[in-house]
């Protein structure tokens, strides 16, 4: 992903400077007035001791005034007919990618859907095959706003689209 965005970035003549840190352990040398998550990857962190570290990394990486912007979702399950079903593509340098759903396992009490990817790619007689878990880990509006609370941020507005499951939280510093 780091690799694209400095291909891209090069292309259009743009400087960038990109970094590569677990959010929950950000840890930049400047502090920013805006902070964004270029969608609900927020979501990938597992539960909520982990989001919480990430909204205090986050707190302290904003400068007086800063807005963060925290897009978030809840997933929906993924439909009984599509496990198992294969996906296929042809990578650049003409290599077979297949991807599909093995299982999948979803706990409302712990507010996280756990599913197994298998990823497959061919070339040249040669196959790798890998299996990985896919956690994603949700909330509902309180829950976020009091884990941003515990953080020192509150949410100064949030926009909900009616009728889909994302939400969009601008986050101030407390106080
Ligand atoms: C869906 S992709 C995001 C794509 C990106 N926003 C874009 O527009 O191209 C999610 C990314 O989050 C990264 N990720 C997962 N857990 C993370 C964590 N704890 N801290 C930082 N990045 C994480 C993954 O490695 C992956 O690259």
């Amino acid at each position: 992903m780091l690799q694209r965005c400095r291909r891209r970035a090069r292309k259009q003549g743009v400087d960038v400077v990109v970094y590569h840190q677990r959010m929950e352990a950000l840890d930049l040398p400047r502090r920013y007035r805006a902070i964004f998550l270029a969608g609900p990857t927020f979501n990938l962190l597992p539960d909520d001791s982990i989001a919480l570290a990430a909204l205090h990394r986050i707190r302290n990486h904003l400068a007086g005034g800063g807005t963060a912007l925290v897009p978030l979702f809840v997933p929906s399950p993924t439909p009984a007919e599509q496990i198992g079903r294969v996906r296929t593509a042809t990578a650049d340098d003409g290599a077979e990618l297949r991807v599909s759903v093995l299982s999948e396992e979803r706990s409302d009490s712990a507010r996280t859907q756990t599913t197994v990817l298998r990823y497959e790619r061919y070339r040249d007689g040669e196959s790798t095959i890998v299996d990985r878990p896919w956690v994603l880990h949700w909330y509902t509006r309180p829950e976020f706003e009091s884990l941003a609370a515990a953080a020192g941020l509150i949410a100064v507005s949030v926009l909900e689209t009616p009728g889909a499951s994302d939400l969009q939280f601008h986050l101030q510093a407390a106080g």
